[in-house]
């Protein structure tokens, strides 16, 4: 059984259909990705498996349980944390208290959760000299690293990262992704928005490409890449064998 499976998911605002009829599937202990270009409908998807945007029609279930259309707080207590666009680090608080709020799902004494914050700086030690900095003050990488710091306080068993890349400079970006990697290593399942499909696929062990709430190809990363009118089309770029491969 997946840990997650889409099935014929659709999904919109009002007037607006975002998804038509999305086929997906993570299995336990995979990096998947969904990429495609603006507008496609990968945060609408992200929004539908955390329960912050109630599908129209179709199936989610996590680990076998149907899950459409719970509550955002049920689901995160079930095992699946979202990391949204745009960081959204709270800039009156520091980075400690950022981070401590993704437990707030968790029935846990507060000097055990506080015990774990501090843990988080192993993965993140960049953040270590910047624990008591509010917010506000953060660089974009370090702000994108307290979000997923953050994410990552609630145990997920589905981290789902929306846009990790963006707007960071490449070698924050290179940073940011090996942490992502580690997260895997460590056990959490990952559901990877991305508009940067090099580094994405680089990571992935399969990919889903989305047009305007369709999926037009998934597969491999090899082959997603070298297949030469997604590439064109969604990709962009050269072939992944003549790019410096990260994996
Ligand atoms: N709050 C909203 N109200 C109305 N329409 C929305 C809203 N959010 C998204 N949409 C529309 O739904 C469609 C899918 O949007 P979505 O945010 O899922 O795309 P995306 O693939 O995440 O794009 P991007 O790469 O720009 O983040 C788009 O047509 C968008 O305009
Ligand atoms: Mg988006």
């Amino acid at each position: 059984m997946p840990l997650l499976e889409l099935a014929s998911l659709t999904a919109g605002y009002g007037a607006v259909q975002a998804l038509r009829g999305l086929d997906l599937t993570v299995e336990e202990g995979e990096i998947v990705t969904l990429l495609g270009a603006n507008g496609a409908g990968k945060s609408t998807t992200l929004r539908c498996i955390s329960g912050l945007l109630t599908p129209t029609a179709g199936e989610i279930r996590f680990s076998g349980k149907a899950i459409s259309g719970m509550h955002a707080e049920r689901v995160v207590r079930l095992g699946i944390a979202h990391v949204p666009e745009g960081r959204r680090v709270f800039p009156g608080l520091t980075v400690k208290e950022n981070i401590l709020l993704g437990a707030s799902n968790r029935r846990v004494p507060r000097a055990i959760l506080k015990h774990e914050a501090e843990e988080m700086f192993a993965l993140f030690p960049d953040l270590l000299r910047f624990a008591d900095t509010l917010g506000w003050m953060l660089s974009g990488g370090q702000q994108q690293m307290v979000a997923l710091a953050r994410g990552l306080m609630a145990r997920p068993r589905l981290l789902l990262l929306d846009e990790p890349s963006l707007g960071l400079a490449p070698l924050i970006v290179q940073q940011v992704f090996r942490i992502i990697a580690k997260i895997r290593e460590a056990g959490t399942t990952v559901l990877l928005v991305e508009q940067n499909a090099r580094i994405a696929l680089a990571i992935a062990d399969r990919g889903y490409v989305l047009e305007t709430g369709r999926l037009v190809v998934a597969g491999k990363p090899e082959a997603l890449w070298n297949n030469d009118d997604v590439r064109a089309a969604y990709l962009g770029g050269k072939r992944l064998s003549e790019e410096k491969y990260t994996r």
